[in-house]
């Protein structure tokens, strides 16, 4: 297991000869740990679930949607060549993960997991810790405006909270009606820690929802409710 993109050079043997690598993506460390082994002269191939209509360029090559379950990617990593899967999943993407594990065990192929250490909590921070996106939901209060910073596929127990207002931020524009009555639809990606408190000003935010992903790309808003001393749900790992 690593825990940086930069621990990948102290696996002993591994980057000693060009290797054919599948990295399983969508995290800005996948990203990072392509252009590191791409540029070492390993034949680098990303995976991508689909789940953004215009994923970022990523050094050497990137395939695209499920394997279908452990033994579709078993078969995949036997047919590709691959001699090293390694997983840089968001740690939220539990469902890869595990058919991960599964599928190097039926084929043989050596596994690394990047585990992303989650974000620590501040003296000043305001977290209400919860377990599941249902717990979240349950511990908003009714009149609410809530900035749910969440992946579209987990926002639907949020829709039964019809006293609360959401800010409901995608990358995409979603492809169905969303079935909030009173929402707000923010399409970015997530901001530097001036560019999260102005959403949160402008929106009159007054809690957010989010999960514990770690990681630096999505930690600004956790500053910004922390200078502004607004309440964070967060959903632990
Ligand atoms: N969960 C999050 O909040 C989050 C945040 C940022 C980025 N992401 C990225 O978005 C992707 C999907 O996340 P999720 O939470 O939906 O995952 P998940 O629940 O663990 O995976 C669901 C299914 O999607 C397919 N899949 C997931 N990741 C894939 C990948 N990298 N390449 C090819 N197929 C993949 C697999 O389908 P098959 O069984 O058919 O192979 C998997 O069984 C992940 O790659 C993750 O790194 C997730």
């Amino acid at each position: 297991m690593i825990t940086t993109v930069d621990d990948i050079a102290l696996i002993p043997g591994l980057l000693d000869r060009p290797l054919r690598v599948l990295l399983l993506g969508g995290t800005g460390e996948a990203a990072a740990l392509a252009e590191l082994l791409h540029a070492a002269g390993h034949d680098v191939t990303t995976s991508l679930a689909g789940r953004t209509r215009e994923p970022r360029p990523l050094a050497g090559k990137m395939r695209t949607g499920g394997f279908g379950g452990a033994d579709g990617l078993a078969g995949h990593l036997a047919a590709s060549g691959t001699e090293v899967l390694i997983d840089v999943t968001h740690p939220f993407a539990t469902r890869m993960s595990a058919n991960a594990r599964h599928a190097v065990a039926i084929s043989n192929t050596r596994l690394i997991v990047f585990e992303r250490p989650r974000w620590a909590k501040c003296d000043r921070d305001q977290w209400i810790e919860v377990a599941s996106l249902e717990q979240a939901c349950a511990a908003l209060p009714d009149g609410a405006r809530v900035l749910l910073a969440l992946g579209s596929q987990h926002i639907a127990p949020f829709a039964a909270r019809s006293s609360i207002h959401f800010v409901i931020r995608m990358v995409d524009l979603p492809s169905e009606r969303l079935p909030f009555t009173d929402f707000t639809l923010v399409t970015s990606r997530p901001g530097d820690v001036a560019s999260e408190t102005q959403l949160l000003e402008n929106h009159r935010i007054s809690h957010i929802v989010c999960r514990n992903s770690g990681g630096s790309a999505a930690y600004a808003k956790i500053e910004a409710a922390r200078n502004l001393s607004l309440p964070v749900v967060m959903i632990t790992r």
